[in-house]
């Protein structure tokens, strides 16, 4: 408790411009600006109940251990692979996500790989900025060289999840076949949406011209396309990742790239990010696109991702847990802790707060927010919050101040350094998309192959 109120704070960034509005009435308010746990200010490992951050922080078991009074973590975002919610759940915190603000930007942008990869259109940029000016067919068709009709190839989607089933609906526009595996799934979601199913990732593989992955990452999957499962992809195959950058090993997909057994790939996350072409195994790697973990970007969904993050931990202060929480991904192991701790009710209020809850106060519409249009800085004056810089604790009454903003810059997309060059068609390997020869294929785990 700060001042009497719960301590809530936004580990891996300093902008709490959006969430404060949501939160002032019945908590304070702290940024840490944090890339590890080490950087966590005493008093925020002491007292916060409540902890919201986006990817750039890991939180293990030994992180959480750090946290004396935590009771809710949220991530804001969809994907929760960087906190250990079984450990949490163990501790008795609350770990929620916020699934739903992306999904849109993240199809949008997958749809935007796909297309850069068919069409070419960054390198055919990237060749005109160059100073290439091609006058007939004949130069255009040396240019444009691996550009390829997108209607009849077969998309196949790895996890037919939130942002999986998005892509399939905008990709079926386009004209591919859609295929999917996801051995999460009960029956009948294919059919229900009018997609083919496999059984087996192997099924997959060798049957997409286009392979695009948004499984989330778990414990099963990591580095799911390696050398192995590249091979058993078509000769020629396009790869995308906008979804978790560990399911790729990135030194087999640098290999297939040179050797031209892959046409081309784009991706939005990766092994380690932020991503450094210096030290990537891709660093060589033509007919790549790589952008920084931005997919999920757009300036109405990163407000609506904070606005509903910030009201998960106002529900977690004000109401019944986890009951009156709307996304807590691990429920389960947080009811069995509680079972196995002797607490009777797993609903009750875990105490952030004991009196009766207030209700959610009108918000102020938030018009002008200073990651969209520039908005003023110190837009909630009188707001008593700490913002605690890492390490440095100032008064509690310090207020988000203007240099306490962080202004996010505009993500720039970069691409591979062979790829920009003229020499755009001459990288572009050969397309030829055979299935791979049997002899490649690994053994099927039985006839798990159905279409549903
Ligand atoms: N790049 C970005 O900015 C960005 C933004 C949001 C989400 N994401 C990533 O996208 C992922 C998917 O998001 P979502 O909202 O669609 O999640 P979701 O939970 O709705 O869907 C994930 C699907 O993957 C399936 N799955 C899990 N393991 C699998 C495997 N080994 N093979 C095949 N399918 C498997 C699950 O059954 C589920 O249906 C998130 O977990 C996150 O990692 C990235």
């Amino acid at each position: 408790m700060a001042g009497g109120r719960p301590l809530v704070a936004l580990l891996d960034g300093r902008d709490c411009s959006v969430e404060m509005p949501i939160l002032k009435d019945i908590a304070t308010v702290a940024f840490c600006d944090a890339q590890s746990t080490q950087e966590i200010h005493e008093k925020v490992l002491n007292e916060a109940v409540g902890a919201l951050l986006y990817h750039s922080i890991t939180l293990t078991r030994e992180d959480l251990e750090k946290f004396k009074a935590l009771k809710i973590v949220v991530r804001i975002g969809a994907g929760f692979d960087n906190v250990d919610i079984k450990a949490a759940g163990d501790m008795g915190v609350a770990v929620c996500n916020v699934p739903s603000a992306s999904v849109e930007e993240v199809a949008d942008s997958t749809l935007c790989h796909i297309l850069n990869l068919y069409r070419r259109t960054l390198w055919l940029h990237a060749a005109v900025k160059d100073g290439t000016r091609p006058q007939s067919a004949e130069n255009i068709r040396e240019l444009a060289a691996g550009a390829t009709r997108i209607r009849g190839d077969t998309l196949g989607i790895i996890g037919l999840g939130r942002i999986g089933t998005a892509v399939a609906q905008r990709a079926k526009a386009f004209g591919f076949n859609i295929l999917f595996y996801d051995p999460y799934l009960s029956d009948g979601i294919g059919k229900a949406l009018g997609f083919s199913r496999v059984g087996t990732l192997q099924d997959l593989l060798y049957q997409s011209d286009c392979v695009t992955l948004h499984c989330n990452l778990n414990e099963h999957n990591h580095h799911l396309i390696n050398d192995f499962t590249i091979k058993q992809m078509r000769q020629g195959a396009f790869l995308i990742n906008t979804a978790r950058g560990a399911l790729v090993d990135e030194q087999a997909l640098a290999n297939a790239l040179k050797d031209g057994r892959l046409r081309g790939a784009a991706l939005d996350v990766q092994a380690n990010e932020p991503f450094s072409y210096a030290s990537s195994p891709l660093r060589d790697a033509p007919n790549l696109i790589i952008t920084p973990h931005s997919s999920w970007y757009s300036d109405q969904s990163c407000t609506e991702l904070r606005e509903a993050a910030a009201a998960e931990i106002r529900r977690a202060i004000t109401g019944r847990l986890p009951d009156t929480l709307r996304n807590c991904v691990n429920k389960e192991y947080f009811q069995q802790s509680a079972a196995s701790s002797g607490l009777s009710h797993p609903g009750q209020s875990w105490g952030i707060e004991s009196h009766p809850p207030p209700a959610i106060p009108p918000q102020p519409a938030i018009s002008s927010h200073l990651e969209t249009n520039g908005g003023p800085v110190n837009r909630y004056p009188g707001i008593p919050s700490v913002a605690i810089a890492s390490g440095i604790p100032p008064p509690v009454s310090a207020e988000i101040t203007p240099e306490s903003m962080h202004v996010m810059r505009n993500p720039a997309m970069m691409l591979a350094n062979n790829a920009l060059s003229g020499r755009a068609q001459s990288t572009s390997p050969v397309v030829n998309r055979q299935s791979p020869a049997p002899g490649l294929l690994g053994k099927p785990d039985g006839d798990m192959t159905h279409k549903d």
